[in-house]
């Protein structure tokens, strides 16, 4: 009980570390929460600082996902540990970081970093529709809302009840993070990628 009171606490926190702002901070001298978007996650670090800062960016949030389900499996001896809590923990962490006065993100790439590492092949159907949707659409955030949309669709073939309802919790949290760059798309003012 103990392990798992300690790895939620840990899920939790790491989710929290704004990595794009320090990054914006340190090495570009500006607030990203200041910039495009305002909103400090690797879409809006491509989109302000550029290709090398967004890699980095989305690898260090995926891993504050995938991370805590990756010890969590490391510390369990069970099988059917439910492991995907703590990637969805950090996810929370991130939207809701103790760092930045309990905003943060949209919990795109952490979650998906938590996806990645709970069920890899939900990982390749969400990685999938993002794509296609971009390609088509030119919209990041539609992207992100049609692999939230492809997580709630999915975790229901899974047999495994806490998958089914964690997955809907960030499902649920990403298309909610969303609703402002849908009102932007119907306006007209959310920004298309360029280079795809
Ligand atoms: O990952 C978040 C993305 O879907 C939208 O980001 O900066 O355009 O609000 P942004």
């Amino acid at each position: 009980m103990y392990t798992v009171i300690l790895l939620l606490i840990f899920s939790y926190l790491f989710g929290s570390i704004p990595f794009s702002l320090l990054i914006s901070k340190s090495f570009y001298k500006i607030d990203l929460r200041e910039h495009g978007s305002g909103n400090v996650g690797t879409t809006n670090t491509f989109r302000i600082l550029g290709k090398k800062a967004g890699i980095v960016v989305l690898i260090l949030d995926m891993m504050k996902g995938a991370i805590p389900v990756w010890v969590a499996m490391l510390v369990s001896t069970d099988i059917d540990f439910p492991v995907i809590i703590f990637g969805v923990v950090a996810a929370i962490g991130h939207v809701y970081s103790i760092f930045l006065k309990f905003k943060g993100g949209k919990a795109v790439a952490t979650g998906g970093g938590a996806i990645l590492a709970a069920n890899p092949i939900i990982f390749l159907i969400l990685v999938t529709t993002f794509l296609i949707t971009l390609k088509v659409s030119k919209y990041v955030s539609l992207g992100s809302v049609f692999a939230a949309i492809a997580l709630l669709i999915s975790v229901m073939f899974t047999s495994d009840p806490f998958m089914i309802g964690f997955g809907i919790i960030l499902g649920i949290i990403v298309i909610v993070k969303h609703i402002s760059n849908m009102k932007r798309i119907k306006e007209g003012t959310e920004p298309k990628i360029t280079f795809m």
